[in-house]
């Protein structure tokens, strides 16, 4: 029995839990990070794959005796709902006896998500019919289905939080990446409405990469070379580079650090906090990632255990003075294939400057078969989607006015060429990048991003010129996407 309407509710469960990304949901309810197959009787990915893609599938058996009970169990319990056997609604009922069991408080979070943007777009007419039907229950007063999209940053939050910059630090502009011919991809992260587009991506279906690289983290904080490394008394912590907005895949690193490290306090009282920093070269990432990881460590009692710093710079510039380190190790990251969209050389001969002996390095990268045929044309459509488009073409609208070309906005945004090319631009051997070009017809071609996946083994063999030894390799939700796990010597 396939459930009824489950699309629907998936965005209502998500906006109930705070506009989390759809497939964080699960984590929310079961703790990915402490999730026990053996207990539950299915693994995660098959959780993961139902919650996104399947329970809505005909011949899926959800009925009383399918082992995905308890997760519905769980999840109408934290929702709060108001029925007899908890989880039976959401399964077998309408979208509307499903929200009948909400709490009022619930209700109005979905009105106001309604009225604010907060509700995908593709869901906003059939929730908004669903929430004035309630209309003898409840003082509905549904507004604006037209809303804009939602601002992530109206959150409330309880103190102050430095982000830390140095002002010798250049940052770049679009008009000077149009005059070069490559726009640094920093730039289209720089405000909060870039931050919003980000979030869109990171939750469309048809992105896979955060699922994928996030189930890989979850495996790795299971991995006995890691669960070592942190546990030793001169684990410094961690650093996330380029890693703002990601703040689920922070929360899966947080949680084990802090679970880590009140096992060490009680076998030996702590000398300092573990530092957990974050550097990117958006203020806007950072900022929505430090609230959220701040609420995380609220909710754990996590302060006294980790500080988190947040660090405004450009990863391929680091020079040593980072306050990242006390004396110890740490273990460096790059998560969600970041590192395919920068000069790789670059970007190790920085991590030169600042890593040591012994430090961990993760490269959470997209992969492909050294022996498969690989369709470029496939992967070049994947980045064709309207909420990748967004991103690169808003900010670029944004310049385009003060630049002195005849050519309008649109023709430009129009005769953007997105092809995916083996080698060229891309320092690792073997890889496979997909760059977006604007042919400018007075500027010259423009390079607006690139995305390189790599062959494992060529990646490996680039990171030994700088020192990095192979550790191992993780696959995510399946082999295309791995961690790659190295260490210093
Ligand atoms: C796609 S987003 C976040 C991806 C994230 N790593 C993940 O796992 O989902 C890429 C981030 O990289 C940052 N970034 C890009 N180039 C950078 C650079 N040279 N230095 C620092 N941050 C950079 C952007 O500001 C943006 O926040």
């Amino acid at each position: 029995m396939a459930i009824p309407e489950w699309k629907l509710k998936k965005e209502i469960v998500r906006i109930a839990f705070g506009q989390m990304r759809q497939n964080d949901v699960p984590d929310q309810v079961m703790d990915a990070n402490n999730f026990d197959e053996q207990q539950y009787g299915f693994g995660w990915d098959n959780l993961l794959e139902m919650y996104g893609h399947r329970f809505d599938k005909e011949r899926i058996n959800v009925g009383p005796n399918s082992k995905y009970r308890t997760f519905f169990n769980e999840l109408s319990e934290q929702l709060g709902c108001d029925e007899v056997v908890p989880g039976t609604t959401i399964i077998e009922n309408s979208a509307f006896e499903f929200i009948k069991t909400l709490p009022s408080i619930t209700i109005e979070k979905l009105i106001d998500a309604l009225n604010q943007g907060g509700v995908q777009l593709d869901f906003r007419p059939a929730l908004s019919k669903l929430l004035s039907s309630l209309n003898n229950k409840l003082t509905i007063d549904v507004k604006n289905t037209q809303a804009q999209e939602l601002n992530l940053f109206s959150t409330v939050g309880k103190s102050w939080y430095p982000i830390y910059y140095t002002p010798s630090e250049n940052l770049p502009t679009i008009q000077e990446g149009l005059q070069c011919g490559h726009i640094d991809q920093s730039l289209y992260y720089q405000n909060t409405d870039a931050v919003n587009r980000w979030f869109s991506i990171t939750n469309d279906e048809f992105y896979t990469g955060f699922d994928q690289c996030k189930t890989g983290l979850l495996k790795l904080i299971r991995l006995k070379h890691w669960r070592d490394f942190v546990s030793q008394k001169d684990c410094d912590g961690i650093v996330m580079l380029c890693g703002g907005g990601a703040h689920s895949k922070d929360a899966v690193l947080i949680k084990c650090l802090l679970d880590t490290i009140k096992e060490r306090d009680k076998q030996q009282p702590l000398q300092g906090k573990l530092k957990y920093t974050l550097v990117d070269r958006s203020s806007a990432m950072l900022e929505l990632s430090r609230t959220r990881i701040e609420e995380l460590l609220d909710k754990r009692d996590g302060h006294d255990y980790i500080e988190i710093k947040a660090l405004r710079r450009d990863v391929m510039a680091m020079n040593g003075s980072e306050p990242v380190r006390s004396k110890g190790s740490l273990a460096w990251f790059i998560t969600g294939g970041t590192l395919g969209n920068l000069d790789e050389s670059r970007f190790f001969a920085s991590l030169e400057n600042v890593s040591q002996q012994g430090d961990l390095l993760i490269l959470g990268v997209g992969c492909v078969d050294e022996n498969g045929e690989l369709d470029l044309q496939a992967l070049a459509q994947e980045y064709e989607r309207d909420v990748v488009k967004d991103l690169v073409s808003v900010p670029l609208s944004a310049v385009w006015s003060t630049l002195s070309t005849d050519e309008s906005p649109d023709e430009a945004l129009n005769s953007i060429q997105v092809e995916a090319v083996s080698g060229t631009y891309s320092a690792v051997e073997n890889s496979v990048t997909v760059v977006a070009k604007l042919p400018s017809k007075t500027m010259g071609e423009i390079i607006l991003f690139k995305s390189s996946r790599y062959h494992e083994k060529s990646l490996i063999a680039f990171a030994k010129k700088y020192q990095w030894q192979h550790i191992t390799s993780i696959d995510g939700l399946d082999s295309s996407f791995k961690q790659i796990v190295l260490q210093r010597v």
